[in-house]
């Protein structure tokens, strides 16, 4: 099978299409023909040599896919040969197969075309586990999403606008600052010139925050915050290491969490698929979520969307499509 690697860490053309021997279902895994990828800012870490991939996982890259079951391991029970499915991986998705725990897969939401449900998996389960199972975001209760024409951000504003949620979301050029309002965000802000912490202040803060900045924004972060709010943060896009004021945060009773979805142990991502199926792809079936594609390319044109998203010029997620 084709797949890409990285033989030696670098700039988009470090990574390489190469053969390898096609993959064999074990024990409670199940083979998929991939369909299509997508891209994920851990991957071009990655692919820089900063990001190994987890004990276990494949040294090829890509964190999620789409695509049909081709093979099905022994003790495997509801997923049968031919069934469409996308999948949160460990890695393995820019390749024309991959293994997958059974757990980790989930059926395609109706509706949606099999390649485009490619860009669904990563930020379903992001947003829905961060923004929901940890910080228990409520209708009524305000959400502030970093970078909300992203991959992420496009699917959090959605998903906590559909749920009732009044979602602020920062962007950084007129265009995606509309997009995030397109989406259902009720105030966009722009990073560049706006004070966030300020907007936010006017309505009493954020009850949540999903921040893809770490270090940069911790301090801005928690001046944003209402009484009682919860900082999620799920990205270091401003580094790793920063200074919290604990009084600050005690005075707000407030609470930081960071977490990462790729090292989690396959049963709490089988968890956090099955909630995505039951509370998220409903509202996917019904049209009210849609994944948001900015730009599709080719398995071969690998590179290309890696200097894309490294540009920071795209909009919701590069799709790779892995079969023509
Ligand atoms: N922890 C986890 O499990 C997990 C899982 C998936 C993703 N992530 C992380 O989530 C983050 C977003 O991922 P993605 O796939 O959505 O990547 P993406 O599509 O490349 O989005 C990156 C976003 O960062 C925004 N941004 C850049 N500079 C900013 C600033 N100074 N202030 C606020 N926003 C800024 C960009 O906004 P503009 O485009 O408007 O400039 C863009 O929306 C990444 O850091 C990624 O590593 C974490």
């Amino acid at each position: 099978m084709r797949a890409v690697v990285v033989p030696t860490p670098g700039g988009p053309d470090a990574l390489a299409l190469t053969d390898l021997p096609d993959p064999e279902a074990g024990a409670g895994d199940v083979v998929v023909d991939v369909v299509a990828s997508a891209v994920n800012r851990a991957d071009l870490l990655q692919r820089m040599g900063f990001y190994p991939p987890p004990p276990g996982a494949s040294d090829v890259l890509g964190l999620e896919c789409s695509g049909t079951v081709r093979s099905v391991g022994p003790g495997v029970e509801g997923w049968s040969v031919g069934d469409e499915v996308c999948a949160l991986l460990a890695g393995g998705g820019y390749a024309e197969q991959v293994v997958v725990p059974a757990g980790q897969l989930m059926r395609v939401p109706r509706g949606v075309p099999l390649a485009a449900a490619a860009a669904l998996p990563e930020v379903a389960c992001t947003v829905w586990s961060n923004v929901f199972m940890v910080a228990h975001l409520r209708p009524g209760e305000v959400l502030l999403v970093h970078g909300g024409a992203g991959g992420i951000g496009t699917f959090a504003v959605q998903l906590a606008s559909a749920l009732g949620a009044r979602v602020f979301a920062t962007a950084g050029s007129p265009e995606k600052l509309e997009l995030c309002r397109s989406l259902g965000a009720e105030r966009a802000i722009s990073y560049r010139d706006e004070d966030f912490a300020a907007v936010l202040g006017e309505v009493g803060g954020a009850d949540v925050i999903l921040d893809n900045m770490g270090a940069k924004y911790l301090g801005r972060n928690l001046a944003a915050l209402a009484t009682e709010g919860r900082l999620a943060i799920i990205g270091m896009q401003g580094g790793t290491k920063g200074e919290l004021d604990v009084s600050a945060l005690m005075h707000k009773r407030a609470a930081v969490v960071a977490t990462s979805l790729r090292a989690r142990p396959v049963e709490e991502k089988a968890a956090i698929c099955r909630a995505v199926e039951e509370h998220v792809w409903p509202l996917v079936e019904a049209g009210t979520v849609r994944p948001i594609v900015g730009a599709e390319l080719a398995l071969d044109e690998v590179a290309k969307a890696h200097a894309l998203m490294e540009s920071g010029e795209h909009t919701g997620k590069v799709l790779l499509r892995v079969e023509a």
